[in-house]
């Protein structure tokens, strides 16, 4: 598994103003689409392509395409629905499929509610949006579902990651062949008592949604 803290003032700018307890929702759902929007810039950046011979006003020229099939892009519900625009905006091309998974607040446990996926991921490179990798018991559990359906490459774009976490995903994904990439604004110091990311930034689909 690889990770990939962007590193970029723009990223640490947005970043300070998302993580701040006086940021409204309406700024939080903006910021999250714009910084979500830089970190699919970098997440992109293996993204399968082909040549392709064009013929611009003025001469042939050889360029690329984005390669068959199409990449998908996975929300993980609820929050990760507040990342799904800003990612569209640079592949507005990709399929989107959903999953619905909960965790539970007391074991930490994911589990799948609901899935709106191809039947067929073969070949497929796939996105995953979650804002906040904590223990990454969710995060693994997507990826598994994805793998088990064919899926051969996973990027997965979070806003924060906790370092607990990522070890988690990582021994959660030890028998695993598929590449994944973890992209993410920032790697946080820690997980408190209640699973939460410190400094972090609260509940991620709370602030998104208004949610007090
Ligand atoms: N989910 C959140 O929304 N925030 C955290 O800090 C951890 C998990």
């Amino acid at each position: 598994m690889r990770t990939h803290v962007v590193d970029h003032p723009l990223v640490a700018h947005k970043l300070t103003t998302l993580r701040d307890l006086d940021t409204d929702s309406p700024t939080f759902r903006r910021l999250t689409d714009e910084l979500v929007t830089l970190l699919a810039y970098e997440a992109t950046r293996e993204v399968r392509v082909v040549t392709s011979e064009i013929v611009t006003p003025v001469a042939p020229t050889t360029g690329v395409k984005l390669a068959s099939p199409k990449p998908l892009v996975v929300p993980i519900l609820r929050a990760g629905l507040g990342m799904l625009d800003g990612m569209m905006r640079l592949l507005p091309t990709a399929e989107v499929g959903f999953l619905g998974m909960l965790r539970n607040e007391e074991t930490l446990e994911a589990s799948t509610y609901a899935e709106r996926l191809p039947d067929d991921l073969s070949g497929r490179q796939c996105y995953v949006l979650d804002p906040m990798l904590a223990t990454g018991g969710t995060l693994a559990a997507a990826i598994h579902f994805l793998t088990a359906r064919g899926a051969d490459d996973i990027t997965a774009i979070c806003l924060l990651v906790a370092p607990e976490g990522l070890a988690n995903l990582e021994a959660a994904l030890d028998d695993l062949a598929v590449p994944v990439t973890v992209v993410t604004a920032a790697l946080d110091e820690r997980l408190n008592d209640k699973g939460y990311i410190v400094p972090g930034l609260g509940d991620a689909g709370d602030r998104l949604y208004g949610v007090a």
